[in-house]
Formats: C-alpha cells, structure tokens, sequence
C-alpha cells in the first residue's frame, strides 16, 4: 500500500480533475456554474478519488472566449462568485486533502483589461501599447496587415485599431481571438505583472497552475512571415519553423517562473498547455528549470490504434523519461470532442466536425472504459475532464442560437466549435437542468433531454454504471504501489493489442483489436465484464495480477 504522505511531490504521479465552473455546478440560480457550486460538490470529487482539481479560468472575463480572455487576473468573474469565494473554495478543498490548480492565461488578456484599454488610447510609441504587439501596416495607407500571421480561431491574426482622432491606425497581434490581444513578453513590466500575478495566488493557497498557450508566448524578432500557405489554418503542431509557436526566446520566462515557484517549495508546480511537434519539442517545456509537468495532446489526440499508441507512448516515455519529468495523459479537455463519442467513429477521428461520419455511442463508451484502465496505468499524472466520468457524449445537435464559442463564430459557422463538450453536467432528477440549477432554470447552454440516465444519481444506484467503474479504477490506482510508482515494461502481445508490466506484479492488456486474446494472471480489474477469465474480447483492457 502506497503511504500517501511519502509520496513527493504529489504531481509526480496525480489523477487531476478538471472542471469547467460555468458547467459544473449552478448554487445561485443563474443557469451559470459557480464557485459556491464546485464548494458544495466537493465531496462527490473527493469520492472519485482524485488528488487534485484543476479549474479553467475563474477571473473576470467578457466570455469572448469561455473566459481565457481574462480582464482582471486578481479577481474572479462576477457570475461565479467572488474573491471571499475562491479562498472558501481553495480552503475546502484542502480540508478534503485536493489539491488545486487554477488557469493562468499569460500569452494574451482581454481586449476589455485597463492595459489594453489604455493602449489604445494612449496611441504609438508609448509605454502603454509597449505591453502589447502594436506595429505599423503595410502599403501607403498602412492597410496591409505586418505580416502573414494567422489566427488560431481562423482569419489574420492582426486587427487594426482606430487612433484616438478616429483615423485608421495600428495593427495589434491575437493569436487567438481579437478581443485576446497578445502580451509581449520582452516588455519588463509584462514579467513582473505575471510574477506578482502568480504570488497572489500562491499567496492564497493554490498548489499550481495550468498555463495556457505556452508555445505562443514568445516571437521570433523582427516578426518575419509565416512559411505557410495563406488558406491554411492554425496548425502549429505541423510546423516546424514557425515564428510565432515554439520560439525558444518562451524557455527563459519559463525560467523565471521555475525560480519563483520554488520559492513556494516543491509542492508548487506547473503544467504547460503545449501543442508542439512531438514529444522531443514538449521535453523542452519540462526541463529541470521549467515547467514540472505538460499535457500530452499527442495521446489526446491518438485514434484507437494500437501501433499508434504504442509509439506515441514509447516516445513520450523516452522523450521525457531521460530529463527526470513525469509524463501526463489524458483522453478529453474542454477543447476536444468528448473521447465517449470519439472512440464511437470510425478510427476515433477527433475533431468537432466528423463529416458524416458515424457514431456508434456503445462502442465509444466500451472503448472509453477501456481507454480509462489503460490512462491509468501508465507511469506519471492522468487528467480527467468533468463528465467523462459520467460517461456523457458530445452534445452534437445544439442550436446554432446557443452556440458560443468563437471557433463557431469566426469561421462563419462553418465549424460548430467546443460548445458540445461544455454543456452543463447532469447530477440527479428526470429533467433538464438534472440539479445542475435549480429546476425551472435555463441553462446557459442546453441539456439534452435524454440525459436521465447519465445522472450523477442514477449511476450511484447503478453498480455497473461508468461512474461506479471510474471510482473503483481510480481507488486502485491510488492503493497499488506498482500503478504509482513501477517502471513500465512492454511485453510481447498479438497484433492489435498492448501489454506492459508496470513495476513487479500488475500487468496491463488492451485489446484494440478484432480478435480476442489469451490472458495470464489473476483479474485486478477488466472494462468489461469477463465470461473467461483467460481470453480477453476486442475493445476491453484488463490490470492483471501476475508475478
Ligand atoms: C487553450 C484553451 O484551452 C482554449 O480553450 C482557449 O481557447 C485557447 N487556449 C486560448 O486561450
């Protein structure tokens, strides 16, 4: 039995759940999630079994962009509560023994935040615009955007501003949305707002942040064009000579932050939202002085494919396994389809838009209790988005009236957007809003009304409901030494399937294929039910006790 105070640091080895406020939990009645709801619930996250939560952004925000367009970084969004409720929330989770990790969105602010404000009124050449990424246009009126740069959200990534004496003026750099201007990070004043930023938090309790868009922070000089074809859209993870992704100048204020989190002990940490080329790239981020942990978008996004799985986990292992850092994994984030419904489509192709493809929800779901036993076997830190737990879908049939999301909203539509992953979570009742609000409430984005099943209430009654697997996979983990700590070894297994050791006795089998194949060992744990204890179906994994 792992002793859990032993076990240090934490992060090294943490099942962290992530949860969206605005979806979670409606305590005051305004169809929005709120911090007083996450408090009130935070028993049921103790009881998964967790270690730790990780909250997306909580401050003030116009919502342009679900909150990571943040207007004031020492405050939180009027909706969700207040500054008195974040301390009660980071207090209770304590007293539940979670850990909590709360967003820092550091590469870009709100368009609404006073230093932009001011920016824009305090015109060229000033200190004001200096925080940002102003630079004259092209052409003989300045029309021409300074360089080729595309938005992650579709369009050009410079908006031109109107100076003060309402003449065309300036063009500012958004890497995302224009209402998320982006900070430019030479600018002195920039790091130490950010460290001060980070001392409040860490002054009031929390154990770590999630840094958005990491790569994004830093510009290669001179802010030459882009070697892409104008009609592409963002895709930096292909690119790998890119002048706005993945410029090395973003290692050294990772540096600083390093230095300054220590300052707070070991127990402090970050993870890096990263989405760069391979596991080699995303090593970089994890080095000794910089970030302890990133996520691994190369597992989120693997299809369910043995081959491609077991190369991408070999290679994170390699990649990171050499610099000391701990690998994390996960299947699902408020920015991906819903891996339930993913796993259900030929090839588990991800993406919020599957033309025509097919979903079949059974297999998602048998393919996801599988999926979970494998993430949480291996080596390092697993992440588990609000929901999955229930088993819940895409919510793929929104009306395009409630659609938020900016991805939806600038391409014109053509693309629905991450709006179907953030749909409010069920917790009991026959009914929309299912206890999330109070009944007769309209959520801010709507439930589907065939969700009865999926409650949190319904699946405690249920003892082969996905939440019931959920709990008993995470309380094993928690409880065998060789999950935590065990060095992962492969093991011969048929085509189609993967098989590893993880440290002396627990052996791991996923079968992605079509055939089903022998097992050896005691059953710890199976996604499925077995008929025979030695042969494995398609679609299941198995933790097998064999010495
Ligand atoms: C990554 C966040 O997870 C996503 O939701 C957001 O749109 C972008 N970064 C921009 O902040």
């Amino acid at each position: 039995m792992t002793n859990q105070s032993a076990r240090t640091p934490w992060w090294r080895d943490a099942v962290i759940y992530q949860i969206y406020p605005r979806s979670f939990a409606d305590a005051d009645g305004d169809g929005e999630g709120d911090l007083r709801g996450i408090t009130d619930r935070l028993p049921y996250v103790k009881d998964l079994g967790v270690d730790a939560i990780w909250i997306t952004p909580w401050y003030p925000s116009p919502m342009v962009d679900g909150g990571y367009d943040v207007s004031d970084y020492r405050d939180i969004h009027p909706s969700f509560g207040s500054l008195a409720d974040a301390t009660a929330l980071i207090e209770a989770a304590h007293g539940h023994g979670l850990r909590i990790i709360i967003d820092l969105v550091a590469n870009h602010t709100s368009d609404q935040h006073p230093w932009f404000r001011a920016a824009l009124a305090a015109g060229r050449d000033s200190p004001e615009r200096r925080r940002y990424v102003f630079r004259d246009g092209g052409g003989p009126d300045g029309s021409i955007p300074p360089n080729n740069w595309r938005s992650a959200f579709g369009e050009a990534a410079w908006t031109r501003v109107l100076e003060a004496d309402g003449t065309p003026g300036q063009w500012y750099l958004h890497t995302f949305a224009p209402e998320q201007p982006d900070l430019n990070w030479e600018n002195d004043e920039v790091r130490s707002e950010f460290d001060a930023i980070l001392r409040f938090w860490l002054d009031r309790g929390v154990d770590g942040f999630r840094v958005d868009a990491v790569p994004a922070m830093a510009k290669r000089a001179g802010l030459p064009d882009a070697d892409y074809d104008d009609n592409s859209l963002f895709a930096a993870a292909e690119w790998t000579d890119n002048p706005h992704w993945d410029v090395d100048e973003v290692h050294d204020i990772l540096r600083g932050w390093r230095r300054l989190i220590e300052e707070y002990g070991a127990e402090r940490m970050f993870v890096a939202e990263a989405v760069v080329n391979g596991p080699g790239r995303l090593a970089r981020y994890v080095r000794p002085d910089e970030l302890h942990t990133a996520f691994n978008f190369e597992y989120v996004h693997a299809r369910w494919d043995a081959g491609q799985l077991l190369r991408i986990i070999d290679g994170t292992l390699a990649a990171l396994g050499p610099i000391g850092a701990p690998p994390t994994w996960s299947l699902s984030s408020h920015d991906e389809t819903r891996h339930l419904t993913r796993f259900g489509r030929p090839q588990a192709i991800g993406g919020h838009d599957p033309e025509g493809a097919a979903t079949d929800l059974v297999l998602g779901a048998r393919r996801a209790r599988a999926a979970l036993l494998l993430t949480l076997a291996l080596p390092g830190g697993a992440y588990l988005y609000q929901g999955e737990e229930l088993g819940l879908p895409e919510v793929e049939d929104l009306p395009v009236e409630v659609l938020q999301d900016p991805v939806f909203l600038r391409s014109r539509g053509e693309r629905r957007g991450r709006d179907g992953c953030r749909v409010p979570l069920p917790w009991e009742g026959g009914a929309p809003p299912y206890g999330f609000s109070a009944a007769g409430t309209t959520t801010w984005l709507p439930q589907p009304v065939d969700w009865a099943a999926l409650t949190v209430a319904a699946q405690e009654r249920d003892p082969r409901s996905m939440l019931r697997f959920y709990r008993e996979a995470i309380a094993l983990r928690r409880k065998l030494d060789d999950l935590r700590g065990g060095d992962l070894t492969w093991l011969p297994s048929p085509d189609g399937a993967l098989a590893f050791r993880r440290g002396q006795e627990l052996v791991c089998v996923v079968n992605l294929g079509d055939e089903w194949i022998g097992i050896e060992g005691d059953v710890v744990l199976c996604s499925v039910r077995l008929d025979d204890a030695r042969r494995l179906p398609p679609d299941a994994t198995v933790w097998l006790h064999s010495p």
